[in-house]
């Protein structure tokens, strides 16, 4: 008799966006007019910019009279040889130590395949659901919650003791603060230390515009000796329909004698038969000079409408965080539990929301809003302030 995974089977919880979404859909079934404005799952709500379709066009012409078929399984050396110039001249990481692949999700499960299984993983909380969900679904790895709290502006700090693995991401998701150069620092150190490995999601560092905040953790010295550093073309460039990304295995990473790099490229050649053409395609195109220029103009556009909805909701009296280096807003509610308040967003103002309890047990008494929205979308969210406010009023 074939036995299933215990681990996967016992996770108690269904996974945070379909819960969300299930919600959404309730509400929809019972009020099919209801103008829901959503705030919650940090989707794109702009279109590709031109480059890009451009690339797509040009590419899928191509696979119409001479196609490409299987491509290298860590991706084009275009694309990666292009990702090195941009992003990692200044810190010596060369195009291979840099896998493509089709996001971050991909990678980060792809990563722990490279360690053994019941180890000592470090999570912040709160955090992107896929750590904890993950190292749960694996195995009975001891897990330490790193927890980021108000009081510390939300920067994880080192655990006094040592760990095997631990998942960082800065800028961070939920909170939409960023680790400052010190942080960092404490923990590269930490790590070699420890001889502990991190896993460094840098989904959203396009949203960087503090110069102290690092764009890469190898800004780090002694950074390639411990880190493994996951990129995504979904929040920078607007592929989360596409599917796009990359992660940095350094050849100076090793764990228990073992250097990463090959043993990474191992598990890719087994694994995967790389990245669609077409989406490597237009990677490629939106790091052109135009590509470039024009994915910049859009992530200012959602920045701005982050802006906005913190300044709107800081006027009308919220404690809010987040919304300067990232693209969420990270807002305090105290007196109702937060899936009490998301429901109260969602049922009554038609307003879709994430839950901060969501992201793990230290995101309780906040609710996160993205910025990945129109300025109509803001325009009719800030109108709702006053009743929200109201209805908060009543309760609390
Ligand atoms: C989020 O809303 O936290 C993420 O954007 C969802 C994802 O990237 O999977």
């Amino acid at each position: 008799m074939a036995e299933i995974n215990p681990y996967l089977s016992n996770l108690s919880k269904k996974y945070l966006f379909p819960l969300i979404e299930e919600r959404l859909h309730d509400l929809l079934l019972k009020e099919p007019n209801a103008d829901v404005i959503r705030l919650g799952v940090g989707d794109i709500a702009l279109p590709l910019c031109q480059s890009i379709v451009e690339g797509i066009k040009q590419a899928a012409d191509e696979m119409g009279t001479n196609p490409h078929g299987y491509g290298p399984c860590n991706g084009f050396s275009i694309l990666r040889e292009r990702i090195a110039k941009l992003e990692y001249t200044s810190f010596g990481i060369s195009s291979d130590e840099i896998f493509i692949s089709d996001g971050i999700n991909a990678d980060v499960c792809a990563a722990r395949e490279l360690f053994a299984r019941n180890q000592k993983i470090g999570i912040i909380d709160p955090a992107y659901p896929l750590y904890l969900d993950l190292t749960r679904s694996i195995d009975n790895s001891e897990i330490t919650l790193i927890p980021l709290l108000e009081e510390n502006g939300f920067l994880p700090i080192p655990p006094a003791t040592g760990l095997n693995l631990v998942y960082l991401c800065s800028p961070h998701n939920p909170t939409g603060t960023a680790m400052t150069r010190e942080n960092l620092s404490l923990w590269v150190n930490w790590a070699l230390k420890h001889q502990a490995i991190l896993f460094f999601d840098a989904a959203y560092q396009a949203f960087i515009t503090d110069n102290d905040i690092p764009k890469t953790i190898y800004e780090i010295e002694g950074a390639k000796k411990v880190a493994i550093e996951f990129r995504s073309f979904s929040k920078s460039a607007g592929f989360t329909g596409l599917r796009l990304g990359y992660c940095i295995v350094p050849f100076e990473l090793q764990a228990s004698g073992f250097p990463l790099n090959p043993l990474w490229q191992k598990r890719q050649d087994i694994k995967t038969n790389g990245v669609s053409y077409i989406s490597q395609m237009a990677g490629i195109a939106a790091l052109s000079e135009k590509g470039l220029q024009e994915t910049k103009e859009q992530v200012a556009l959602y920045k701005e409408e982050g802006f906005r909805i913190k300044a709107a909701l800081q006027a009308a009296g919220f404690t809010c965080y987040g919304g300067v280096n990232a693209p969420y807003i990270w807002v305090k509610i105290e007196g109702l539990s937060s899936w009490d308040v998301f429901d109260l967003f969602l049922y009554k103002h038609h307003i879709l929301s994430i839950p901060g309890v969501g992201f793990g047990k230290f995101g309780e008494g906040f609710i996160r809003l993205s910025s990945f929205v129109t300025k109509d979308t803001v325009d009719k969210f800030i109108l709702r302030i006053p009743q929200i406010k109201e209805s908060l009023c009543e309760l609390i």
